[in-house]
């Protein structure tokens, strides 16, 4: 069987550990891209000297050329521009938004067969039109958002019970941006569900809701420290699980930002929710049932995505 092959557009912060990543777990050949001359080429040679260390095999080359996308299997799209402190996500939204547009046309020319995953932010507007811009079907365009925001609140949630993160479950949904949905009802610590945990004296709401409240800033509370660029590594990871869920058929329930139509009264857009992701793409949309705050809260994000999307019709009319 040939190996697969890893399309990165963006060989910046997430790129670098996205390529790292891959070939430490052998997904396949990669082929990082970036506008920038030298720097995909550069860490693409310093990644391939980690191959004799570290033990993998995996070719790793750096291209500044649509056409070497060509046949890729997953691509993985960080290309863009990173939040710098006091910057919202939605402040980088007309910038990126060209950049989403070369690269949808990038893989609607060279491989339209991929299965893609977007990271530039603002991450839900930003899948849209990279979605509308490569023309792909929607099940094989989606954003990671929701695993990273998981991640942020499971590790958070660890923290607050002294317990190991592999034993805590948690949900984010909504877009992602300050209105996202940490859902506490579906967060649970081996199965015991959170408030369960407050009614058992292990924690306070107070203390819950500072976690919830941290998760949704996790992003800017990293930006803040850094003060140069964004998080990367939990990115990464994150998006890394599900290009593997895709190619290994692992029907796993990620939360994503994928394209719902219908689902949690939402039409036409895409948003924050669990899928099923396997080798078909985006297989499912799981509705699962909300409590009043939650379904609230996810009203009101999904009003924040509309909002962007509204704004990018009006910079590139071609979108409306
Ligand atoms: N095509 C390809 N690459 C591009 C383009 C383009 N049109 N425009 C910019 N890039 C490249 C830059 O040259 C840079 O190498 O995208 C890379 C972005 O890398 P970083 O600046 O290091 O940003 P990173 O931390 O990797 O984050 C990328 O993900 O989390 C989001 O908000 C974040 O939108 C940002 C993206």
């Amino acid at each position: 069987m040939a190996r697969k092959k890893i399309a990165l557009i963006g060989a910046g912060n997430i790129g670098g550990t996205l390529a790292h990543l891959a070939a430490q777990k052998e997904l396949g050949d990669i082929v990082l891209f970036d506008v920038v001359d030298g720097v995909p080429q550069g860490k693409a040679l310093d990644l391939s000297q980690c191959g004799p260390v570290e033990g993998f095999d995996a070719k790793i080359t750096g291209t500044n050329d649509y056409a070497d996308l060509a046949g890729a299997d997953v691509v993985i799209v960080t290309a863009g521009v990173p939040r710098k402190p006091g910057m919202s996500r939605d402040d980088l939204l007309g910038i990126n938004l060209k950049v989403m547009k070369a690269v949808g046309e990038g893989i609607k020319n060279n491989c339209p067969d991929a299965f893609v995953i977007c990271i530039t932010n603002p991450l839900d507007a930003m899948v849209w039109a990279l979605r509308e811009f490569s023309g792909l079907p929607a099940n094989k365009v989606v954003g990671m958002a929701g695993v990273l925001d998981s991640a942020r609140f499971t590790t958070f949630l660890a923290w607050e019970f002294g317990v190991s993160v592999r034993d805590v479950n948690t949900f984010v949904l909504g877009g992602h941006g300050d209105t996202m949905v940490p859902v506490v009802q579906y967060s649970t610590v081996n199965g015991i569900p959170v408030p369960d945990l407050i009614k058992m004296g292990l924690t306070t709401q107070e203390k819950i809701d500072a976690i919830v409240a941290r998760t949704r800033s996790g992003g800017g509370e990293i930006v803040g420290l850094l003060k140069t660029g964004s998080a990367f590594y939990a990115p990464a990871a994150s998006a890394i699980a599900m290009a593997e869920a895709y190619l290994n058929d692992q029907k796993r329930i990620l939360p994503s930002a994928a394209y719902v139509n219908g689902e949690y009264g939402v039409n036409d857009l895409y948003v924050g929710v669990p899928v099923m992701i396997g080798a078909g793409g985006v297989e499912k949309v799981i509705e699962i049932e909300l409590d009043e705050e939650a379904r609230n809260n996810l009203n009101v994000s999904v009003e924040a995505v509309k909002e962007l999307l509204v704004a990018c019709k009006g910079i590139d009319p071609s979108l409306a």
